[in-house]
């Protein structure tokens, strides 16, 4: 199968399921991580050309700090021990966001994972990291003010990301939380009750077969689509 689409996945109900459980809400973190491995291991064979996850917002920085604290030090565990399987899949990773309010440690791992990853033609998992699509686009903006070129093309290439086709949001939520507006322009989205450490590759067979089902226009009429 030739992967073609380009999915943003707004992930939800961490928290929520951890609470369900009465566990610390890190234990839902913990579970959302194993959600991601399972998520991205199916992506490729369900067509999945490039998978964009957000890990941490720029406004997460206003939860608790031992969360904060918990979950930057899970994405890191992550890096480490799972950049061999990634390898070996394919995976390309990518990180979007700020990095200057992280750890050493934790950049470090980014960079390192994507330098190991560079290769990776299967599936480009971008992770978005103290992220904030607003700042994106004014960092964009000041690219183009020095280049003095204004536009379209020009501000996707600033941006450095592909237009996202499906955003699936979990846990009931239907918001877009500042998650790349610009990319977002024509995505269909996909919104579901489950909790995202619940969220199986069925769950995401399902939200694809949902997408595959919609009459993309872009603004035409359906025969004008591409
Ligand atoms: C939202 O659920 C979830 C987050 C803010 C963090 C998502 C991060 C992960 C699943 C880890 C990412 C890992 C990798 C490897 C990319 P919530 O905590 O707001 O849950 P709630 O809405 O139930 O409170």
């Amino acid at each position: 199968m030739t992967s073609t689409l380009h999915i943003g996945i707004i992930m939800d109900g961490n928290g929520r399921w951890a609470e369900r459980r009465s566990h610390p809400r890190t234990a839902g973190h913990r579970a959302g991580v194993r959600a991601v491995r399972r998520i991205v291991e199916s992506a490729p064979s369900l067509g999945v050309r490039s998978l964009t996850v957000y890990a941490f917002s720029a406004d997460n920085w206003r939860r608790p700090e031992m969360e904060v604290r918990a979950l930057l030090r899970l994405l890191r565990t992550y890096l480490i021990y799972e950049t061999d399987r990634l390898i070996q899949q394919g995976v390309r990773i990518q990180f979007m966001g700020r990095r200057d309010r992280l750890s050493e440690t934790l950049v470090e791992a980014m960079e390192t994972a994507e330098l190991r990853t560079r290769s990776g033609e299967c599936l480009t998992l971008r992770i978005a990291l103290d992220y904030s699509s607003r700042e994106a686009l004014v960092d964009a903006a000041k690219s183009m003010a020095e280049a003095g070129r204004f536009d379209r093309q020009f501000m996707a290439e600033a941006l450095g990301t592909e237009d996202i086709d499906l955003v699936i949001r979990t846990a009931g939520e239907q918001r877009l939380s500042d998650f790349f507006l610009w990319e977002c322009a024509y995505a269909e989205f996909v919104f579901t009750e489950r909790l995202w450490p619940d969220f199986s590759t069925q769950d995401m067979k399902a939200a694809i077969e949902v997408y595959s089902r919609r009459t993309r226009k872009f603004g035409g009429l359906p025969a004008m689509a591409s």
